[in-house]
């Protein structure tokens, strides 16, 4: 345990010299659409992802979303969203990794969703752009229970907080971004919770709190009485954890946080739609 938690720390030093140190979460593929090799929406789609990518390098960017194509069926639309306080080289390495990563992982398929803690990207033969859409869903929860006698008191104060950080959320005015993140401290016997709510940019205030409410009660539900968890929809995300997981501070000590906590994936579960 010992043995391999210092090999991996030494792997993720290693890593960390060449370049930002992503964290891989989970994929989804639309496994029943697919399309055929050397198609046309093959080309749109390789077309549209490169657009991400190469849209990924304007400094400050934190969202965007590309067209490939004209005629449909063969049209491919494609965005990604990252961590609303990422740094710009982050938000690029995790966009190029994710759009690479997703035509690995899923092959042929016309829809898919891969979600890094960094960023979020997603791709369709449909437009989903500006819509509220919740599904698929991506939720996981730390396997750790909080230490104390009140897990639903606990779970109220991660309510109240996610709600606060909605409105945050939706009131955010900086351009491109309707991102929160708040540490809240000293309740109910934790020392600190640190969370995040965010929706794409691109909907409506009144949607973006709408699906901030679903997040938030997927949330509760999945992951009553434990240290941490997330909810990651098609059209925003919340999290919560002990440890300030959105810190943006060196990279080095970003990293080992991150390792120690990935042993925590096995718990992600994918919820049935
Ligand atoms: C993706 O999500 C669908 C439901 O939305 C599920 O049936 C399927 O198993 C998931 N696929 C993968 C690869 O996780
Ligand atoms: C797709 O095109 C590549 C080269 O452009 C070719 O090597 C490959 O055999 C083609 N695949 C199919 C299934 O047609
Ligand atoms: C960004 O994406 C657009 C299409 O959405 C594309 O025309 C442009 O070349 C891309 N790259 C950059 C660097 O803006
Ligand atoms: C991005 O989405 C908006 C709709 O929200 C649309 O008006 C715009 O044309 C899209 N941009 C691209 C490059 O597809
Ligand atoms: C997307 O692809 C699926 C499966 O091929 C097809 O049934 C559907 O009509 C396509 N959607 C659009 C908007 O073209
Ligand atoms: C993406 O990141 C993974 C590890 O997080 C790494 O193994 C892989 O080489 C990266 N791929 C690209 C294309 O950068
Ligand atoms: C929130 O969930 C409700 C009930 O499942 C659903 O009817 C509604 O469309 C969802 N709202 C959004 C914005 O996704
Ligand atoms: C990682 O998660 C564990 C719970 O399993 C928690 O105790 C620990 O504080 C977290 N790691 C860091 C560096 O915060």
């Amino acid at each position: 345990m010992l043995k391999s938690f210092v090999f991996l720390f030494m792997l993720s030093l290693l890593s960390l010299s060449i370049d930002a140190i992503l964290n891989y979460q989970r994929h989804n593929c639309s496994n029943t659409m697919t399309f055929t090799p050397n198609s046309t929406f093959q080309a749109n789609l390789n077309l549209a992802l490169s657009f991400l990518s190469s849209n990924a390098t304007h400094n400050n960017i934190g969202f965007y979303n590309a067209t490939a194509g004209h005629d449909p069926p063969d049209v491919a639309y494609a965005n990604f969203l990252c961590r609303g306080n990422l740094v710009s080289q982050v938000c690029q390495e995790c966009v190029m990794n994710a759009s690479k990563m997703i035509v690995h992982k899923c092959p042929n398929n016309k829809a898919a969703m891969i979600v890094y803690d960094e960023c979020t990207l997603r791709y369709s033969n449909r437009s989903f752009f500006s819509i509220v859409e919740e599904e698929p869903v991506i939720a996981g929860c730390n396997v750790e229970n909080v230490m104390q006698t009140d897990p639903d008191g606990f779970m109220q104060f991660v309510g109240d907080t996610m709600r606060n950080l909605a409105i945050g959320a939706t009131s955010d005015h900086s351009p491109g971004k309707k991102f929160a993140a708040k540490k809240a401290s000293g309740v109910h016997s934790v020392k600190a919770l640190y969370s995040v709510a965010q929706c794409t940019p691109d909907l409506s205030v009144d949607d973006c709190k709408d699906c901030l409410v679903n997040a938030t009660d997927l949330l509760l539900s999945q992951c009553r009485g434990k240290i941490g968890g997330r909810v990651v929809l098609l059209s925003c995300n919340v999290r919560y954890e002990l440890y300030p997981f959105y810190d943006n501070a060196a990279a080095s000590s970003r990293g080992k946080d991150e390792w120690i906590n990935d042993s925590l994936l096995g718990s992600f579960v994918f919820l049935q739609h």
